[in-house]
């Protein structure tokens, strides 16, 4: 575990904020990188990510390194005052390696084997994989681990990217020695994984395997401890390659995150302590219906990864990717509102994927910050506005952001609830986090992404969206949050099984079912389209279920239907607190009702937050800056006093927000009420 961890700010090399990208240099001949260090200078950039995909460069046979090209690079870098994130070069294989060792090539559950051509094609237990990966990076930290331009060390690359889940039989023995040192005996597995059910007795821990493509239904807790093992496996790669880093360089450690919609098979709670810095690669993803929305999801809960401290974005897009079915550009000024919208919540440096777009390979059609068009573009253009602005910026490094309400965020939970055979396909557990993370956002209520389990003594307001899974320890902290006088807002399909994926029996939502006051029978998910109505007006669709009040009143309840006259929203008074339980999927305005009736009763503060204006605020010890990113099309203005530090003016009323901009308010702590802040009901009460 990292006793500390380094300040983002400390990477810049200048104490300023971080601005950066992944270099490809290999794929460029010596005469661009001239260039190309050049114009980073022009841009501003201090941190650049390199020997990302280093591997068949520097070792071309077995055992045969050329590191000269390397050499070059970094020494050019350092004579330009660019610091450099030094990549391990293990994520892609070498064709010798696989060619070598056919054995280390991942297989799909239905045992297709992931053939090389591609990248990350290796199996996360393989030991001969690892063999040679730490001996890269023996050989690497061994000459570079001293080297001035060094400021930080790069694990591989986006672990678990594409190889997250291995299936074959290396990953099988490995499974068996996780289950082995989890359970201790078989008939403790046996009793987890419920496999009286279907004849699924184990006599032999040989005959245990991951949970393989079968004729029907996998058993929920084999592919629920599968997950667990396969975050854990590439959690000990890391720790490996970690390891051998620390033994010859003081420079500190970390690998790129995925938190994003499309990828969850690392539990990031776990592996967080293990992170010298906290840092996110994020795209905007365009096959969401918000993506703005999922993109400020995922900033929280890297600081809360980061325990409210500032991170670094590592990797995200000057415009449009390659990955997705249609890749949508970037509109003007997109890129300065998504760079500052992470900023914005915490983060304290903005890397690029990557600096010079590629012209072969399959992402030559991904943006960078210097497209093919070359410098007279508009990327390039706002590439060097961004640059302009972090450096306007720096005083806001290593500020934070404060917040009065939690979400309870869990990979675990994601794993178990989004498995077969559930009441619905139609409600996935990240739904049910982003409708509650919008509807508080639109509500102007910055809220921090914990873990289930977390303190939250800091706290007044707790929202549990969907937390399928749980432990009587996690419920615990829950309930005596309540007693004590917080406020809780729990959503559907929320604690209904224990972590070995057991049914908490007695009425649904079995851990929760005291503290909410409330008891459900029957769960009756509804047809895609259809619509129940509420008695205040607002509708209900995908989920429904037969609830009834034991000691909690009925806020909303449906009107027609067979549920009529029976509770659809309850609030419950538990000790000093009170407990929200929302049973159905509420229109946005509804939740958003409910979010902002729970908040004001818990006494959080709010920010006014007009339609399509983004208002979050970091602060220090003597200042606050305030930031105000409008998306809409129209001009806003915002009460504000201070300086604003973009145009570089001073407010004294409120600021003006053309359609499009950002705009980032200094002002001095604490920061008056007029300045956005409305206050929550009981701070109204005891004024
Ligand atoms: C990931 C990878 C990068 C690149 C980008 C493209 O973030 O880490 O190497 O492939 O995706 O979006």
């Amino acid at each position: 575990m990292s006793p500390t961890r380094t300040p983002v700010k400390q990477l810049s090399g200048n104490g300023k904020l971080v601005y950066g990208c992944d270099y490809n240099p290999e794929q460029w001949d010596r005469a661009v990188w001239e260039e190309d260090v050049r114009l980073m200078n022009q841009a501003g950039v201090n941190l650049v990510a390199v020997n990302i995909f280093g591997w068949a460069e520097l070792e071309s046979s077995p055992g045969t390194y050329t590191f000269e090209r390397l050499d070059e690079i970094l020494d050019l870098l350092h004579a330009s005052g660019i610091g450099v994130n030094l990549g391990t070069g293990t994520s892609s294989t070498p064709a010798w390696l696989t060619a070598l060792y056919p054995e280390i090539l991942p297989r799909s559950a239905s045992g297709t084997v992931a053939w090389p051509g591609g990248r990350q094609a290796w199996c996360p237990s393989s030991p001969r994989y690892r063999e040679h990966a730490l001996r890269l990076v023996s050989e690497t930290v061994r000459r570079y681990g001293a080297h001035p331009a060094v400021r930080l060390w790069h694990v591989s690359n986006e672990l678990g990217c594409h190889n997250a889940l291995c299936y074959c039989d290396v990953s099988a023995t490995s499974f068996r020695g996780w289950l082995k040192a989890r359970y201790s005996t078989l008939d403790a597995l046996n009793k987890a994984w419920g496999t009286t059910f279907w004849s699924q007795r184990y006599s032999a821990w040989e005959q245990i395997l991951p949970p393989r493509t079968t004729i029907s239904t996998n058993n929920p807790t084999q592919v629920l401890d599968f997950h667990r093992f396969s975050s854990d496996e590439l959690l000990g790669y890391y720790q490996a390659e970690a390891a051998v880093l620390r033994q010859h360089s003081s420079v500190p450690v970390t690998t790129n995150f995925m938190v994003a919609a499309h990828i969850r098979n690392q539990d990031y709670w776990s592996w967080a302590p293990h992170m010298d810095v906290i840092a996110n690669d994020h795209y905007l993803d365009h096959r969401l219906a918000d993506p703005a929305t999922e993109l400020a999801f995922a900033a929280d809960a890297t600081r809360g990864l980061s325990q409210g401290q500032p991170w670094l974005l590592m990797e995200h897009s000057t415009s449009a990717v390659n990955w997705q079915p249609r890749n949508i550009a970037k509109g003007p000024g997109e890129m300065l509102r998504n760079s500052l919208a992470h900023v914005a919540r915490g983060a304290d440096g903005l890397c690029f994927f990557q600096w010079r777009a590629s012209v072969q390979g399959s992402e030559k059609f991904h943006s960078a910050m210097l497209p093919h068009a070359g410098t007279d573009s508009r990327i390039w253009r706002e590439v060097l506005e961004l640059g302009g602005i972090l450096e306007t910026l720096a005083e806001v490094a290593g500020t934070t952001v404060r917040a009065d309400a939690a979400l309870v965020f869990s990979w675990e939970a994601w794993w178990a609830y989004d498995q077969e055979s559930h009441p619905s396909s139609d409600v996935g557990y990240l739904d049910q986090v982003h409708a509650t993370y919008r509807a508080l956002r639109e509500s102007g209520i910055t809220v921090d992404v914990v873990a289930p389990g977390a303190d939250l003594s800091d706290y007044k307001l707790a929202i549990v969206p969907g937390l399928y899974l749980v432990r009587d320890s996690e419920s615990a902290v829950l309930t005596e949050f309540v007693r004590t006088g917080g406020t809780a807002v729990v959503t559907y399909f929320s604690g209904i099984v224990d972590e070995n994926e057991k049914v908490l029996t007695g009425g649904y939502p079995g851990a929760f079912r005291n503290l909410l006051g409330i008891r459900s029978e029957e769960f009756y998910p509804l047809p895609p389209g259809q619509a129940l109505a509420l008695d205040n007006g607002s509708t209900a669709t995908l989920w429904t279920e037969a609830m009834r009040l034991e000691g909690a009143e009925a806020r909303l309840s449906f009107t027609a239907g067979h549920l009529a006259g029976t509770p659809a929203v309850t609030r419950n008074t538990y000790g000093a607190g009170a407990a929200w339980y929302v049973g159905t999927a509420l229109d946005p305005a509804a939740l958003r009702t409910v979010m902002t009736d729970a908040a004001a009763e818990a006494g959080v503060r709010a920010l006014i937050a007009p339609e399509g204006l983004e208002v979050v605020v970091r602060s220090g010890t003597d200042n606050s800056y305030v930031f105000l990113i409008n998306h809409s099309e129209e001009e806003h203005k915002y009460p504000a006093h201070g300086r604003e530090l973009i145009v570089g003016e001073d407010v004294s009323n409120a600021v003006a927000i053309p359609a499009g901009a950002v705009r980032v308010v200094r002002t001095a702590n604490p920061v008056p009420q007029t300045a956005g802040f409305t206050t929550g009901q009981k701070d109204v009460e005891s004024d």
